[in-house]
């Protein structure tokens, strides 16, 4: 099985794209939901979340889990990888690697804006992964410590969101004009990228695109299984999907109904 974790909803942005690709695998979604936010806690913090999780989903029957958050990527999959997991029983891969193999390819201006956690952010990962692919970029990253919660709390269309959205997209135009790729560097602001465009229109002067990571993350894991057919054949092909959260279930199939668009029934775990 393949599971898709993140700290709450914004990890079904990956997943909805991963199964229009490759619909014939088994799957298990999990939602931190009862700790999420992840993005403004300590390293340690992250590190053990993503760990208990990373084990769960093992004990489950996954072989290979894609952490579905930049915010764990950038903060716990590297020594979960080196010193937490045996890669001959699961492989672990986070999102912020086929990201920016994809982003510089992008821009012509060479000038990348990167929106994420202050968890992402402080990382410092973006910045240094985009300049080992082409060291002539310039990246401006910019922390929306507010998109988050106010995403897991169904608040997103709300007016104290607009006030938000346009702050923080307001702020990277100003403080570098001339970004024409903006990437959306946390997993739950596809759930706003309408409104974030929106932003950008206004904003003016130089035409800028934002980009999700969703197709990129799936189009990724598609060549990664393509690459690995011992993997892949481990993997179990029913087609379905299983949704997991630490929070209350019914508001989370309620949530996951609306976003993916069609019923999901979800199950209340602990671990
Ligand atoms: N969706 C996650 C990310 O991509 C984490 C959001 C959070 O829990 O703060 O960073």
């Amino acid at each position: 099985m393949i599971g898709v974790f993140d700290s709450g909803y914004g990890g079904l942005t990956i997943l909805k794209q991963i199964r229009e690709l490759l619909p014939e695998y088994d799957y298990i979604y999990l939602g931190d939901n009862a700790r999420a936010p992840y993005g403004t806690r300590s390293f340690e913090c992250i590190y053990h979340y993503t760990l208990e999780a990373v084990r769960y989903l093992q004990q489950q029957g996954c072989t290979l889990i894609i952490l579905a958050c930049n915010t764990a990527s950038a903060k716990a999959l590297r020594t979960i990888q080196q010193h937490d997991i045996d890669p001959q029983q699961v492989r672990v891969l986070g999102v912020i690697r086929p990201t920016v193999e994809v982003v510089p390819s992008l821009t012509q201006t060479g000038h990348v804006g990167v929106l994420a956690t202050p968890g992402t952010v402080a990382s410092d990962s973006y910045r240094i992964e985009l300049m080992k692919q082409n060291d002539s970029l310039t990246v401006t990253q910019l922390a929306c410590p507010m998109w988050v919660p106010l995403i897991e709390a169904g608040e997103h269309e709300s007016e104290g969101a607009k006030y938000f959205i346009s702050k923080y997209v307001q702020e990277i135009v100003r403080r570098d004009p001339k970004i024409d790729t903006l990437l959306l560097g946390c997993t739950h602001y596809p759930l706003i990228q309408a409104a974030i465009d929106a932003e950008l229109a206004k904003a003016g002067g130089r035409r800028c695109t934002s980009i999700a990571q969703g197709e990129i993350v799936a189009q990724s894991l598609k060549d990664y299984l393509y690459r690995h057919p011992e993997i892949e054949q481990r993997l179990q092909k029913g087609g379905e999907c299983k949704y997991l959260t630490t929070d209350d279930s019914d508001k989370f199939a309620d949530a996951a109904t609306l976003f993916l668009g069609s019923p999901v029934c979800a199950m209340h775990v602990d671990y």
